[in-house]
């Protein structure tokens, strides 16, 4: 029973399960940044990179608009953790 709660998490960082997702896309959130401000999905550590096309392709389904018309949402930098070290070799 545990491992298939486990199988539907999406956003691993936020451990927001997909019949969350879908609950919130049928009450009508159809856009990234919707859920994104609702459920944090995309807002942990990898910042939407493990979770982002899966929810994407979920909107897809709902709303029959292909992904590539879908907003993916903001992506903000750094998209991998950069160590300040590297940053600091940089300018010398
Ligand atoms: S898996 Fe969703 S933010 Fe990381």
């Amino acid at each position: 029973m545990e491992e298939n709660k486990k199988a539907n998490i999406i956003c691993r960082c936020e451990e927001i399960e997909i019949d969350e997702i879908r609950k919130w896309i049928n009450a009508g959130y159809t856009n990234f940044e919707e859920l994104k401000r609702i459920l944090r999905v995309g807002m942990g550590p990898c910042q939407g990179r493990g979770c982002r096309d899966i929810i994407l392709r979920e909107l897809s389904k709902a709303t029959g608009k292909p992904v590539a018309d879908l907003l993916p949402g903001v992506i903000r930098p750094p998209v991998k953790p950069v160590k300040a070290k590297l940053l600091a070799e940089d300018n010398e």
